[in-house]
């Protein structure tokens, strides 16, 4: 029989099964309310649509949507994408976008073409896991900010950009775990930075569409532009956009917007991943989101996503321990939840999956502590289960802080 740890190559040591994703298949009994995914909501996706589209594509473009395509991506996507994206002064051509086979591919091509073994990433503590996942086999090094209610405390980038670090990795928007936004304030001050140091920016944007209270922010990407006075894309930023919150993930479509010089190099990089992503998806967003019909579309999600964000707040206050705390976020999926700090949650899950109810435990979002943390999401329960789930998670923290007091 071969050996074949043997024979895996070296990198793959950076590889492994989350520990947590096995205790999460428990969470897929049916009697279990669970908090721990980060699906949208089925009931929404626009079926009639999507079938209509289909149809659209099959009958007036069959061929072409069943046959290989550019590794670019579909020119009227891409265009569309592109006009979508100039806004606030920024002007993006075809040129500067990539179709790629959702925003976590982004994340893994940008790896490929930007990091060396050993190079230094600055990263939100904590960050989204998906990254962490993809670009730990460059065996990085890691400098961690923390965040608070603005997001990234830009105030503590400037000593480790003085080190000259290969890449930043943010999710400004609704950040997957703790739902928190960076401020405009700190956006501009960290463009500024970016200049002032010349590095470069991984802005992650699966959520920005996705707000249900508060004023719009310009992303990175229109700030940094704005700062140097000009409207076109050759600055300090790599955009990743997604269809997967917006429209579904089963299409697995996302964007990459950047300078034409990275996009270059990106296709390369993608020609060899998967050659292009499905030529029959991208029609089918395109024949979808034409007309107009993804921003009604997407206002519908954040007005079912609103309601449901605003029970499970409301919920938290009624049901949770004073001792806890937990973030409110403008937009997105998730929330985050801090135990007092000598709580481990994902001890604390055995119990909650006995209670029928679950959530994702904060240490692997963590590249520094968080034990005490977990991320719940509000996008796939009902509002009745919301209050129901949360109701007996409160029980059990109630139970558990009596046993172990801080
Ligand atoms: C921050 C972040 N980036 C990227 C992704 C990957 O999304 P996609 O389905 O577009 O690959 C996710 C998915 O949850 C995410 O939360």
């Amino acid at each position: 029989m071969v050996n074949w740890n043997d024979k895996f190559a070296a990198r793959t040591a950076y590889m492994r099964r989350s520990t947590i994703r096995e205790i999460l298949k428990l969470t897929q009994r049916p009697e279990v309310i669970s908090f721990a995914g980060g699906l949208p909501a089925p009931e929404l996706f626009p079926l009639e649509r999507i079938r209509e589209a289909m149809r659209v594509a099959l009958d007036n473009r069959g061929a072409e949507a069943l046959q290989y395509s550019t590794t670019e991506g579909c020119n009227d996507l891409r265009d569309w994408l592109a006009a979508r994206l100039s806004r606030n002064g920024l002007r993006v051509t075809r040129e500067n976008i990539l179709i790629v086979s959702g925003a976590q591919q982004a994340i893994d091509l940008v790896g490929r073409v930007l990091l060396n073994d050993g190079d230094h990433l600055v990263l939100e503590n904590p960050t989204y896991l998906g990254m962490l996942v993809a670009w730990r086999p460059y065996n990085l090094r890691f400098s961690v900010i923390p965040t608070d209610a603005d997001g990234l405390v830009v105030d503590r980038l400037e000593t480790v950009l003085r080190q000259n670090p290969k890449l930043l990795y943010l999710v400004p928007n609704f950040q997957n775990p703790q739902g928190v936004t960076l401020s405009y304030e700190r956006r501009l001050q960290l463009v500024k930075l970016l200049h002032e140091y010349d590095a470069v920016v991984v802005e992650d944007n699966p959520y920005g569409e996705l707000r249900y209270s508060g004023e719009p922010i310009p992303s990175l990407l229109e700030l940094d532009a704005r700062h140097r006075g000009s409207t076109a894309l050759d600055g300090h930023v790599i955009y990743a956009g997604t269809f997967s919150k917006i429209l579904a993930p089963g299409l697995r479509l996302g964007w990459v917007a950047a300078p034409a010089a990275v996009i270059d190099k990106l296709v390369q990089a993608k020609q060899s991943a998967d050659l292009q992503s499905s030529t029959l998806s991208q029609i089918l967003a395109y024949e979808v989101c034409r007309d107009g019909f993804i921003d009604g579309h997407i206002e519908r999600i954040r007005r079912v996503y609103r309601e449901r964000r605003d029970v499970m707040l409301a919920a938290l206050e009624r049901h949770f321990p004073a001792e806890a705390r937990w973030s409110k976020p403008d937009g997105g999926l998730f929330l985050m939840v801090s135990l007092p700090e000598h709580l481990d949650s994902t001890e604390l899950l055995k119990e909650a999956l006995n209670h029928q109810v679950a959530y994702v435990p904060g240490t692997d979002f963590h590249i520094e502590g968080g034990n005490n943390t977990f991320r719940l999401n509000f996008s796939n329960a009902q509002p009745d289960n919301i209050e129901e789930g949360i109701r007996r998670l409160g029980v059990l923290l109630k139970t558990v802080l009596v046993h172990q007091p801080a």
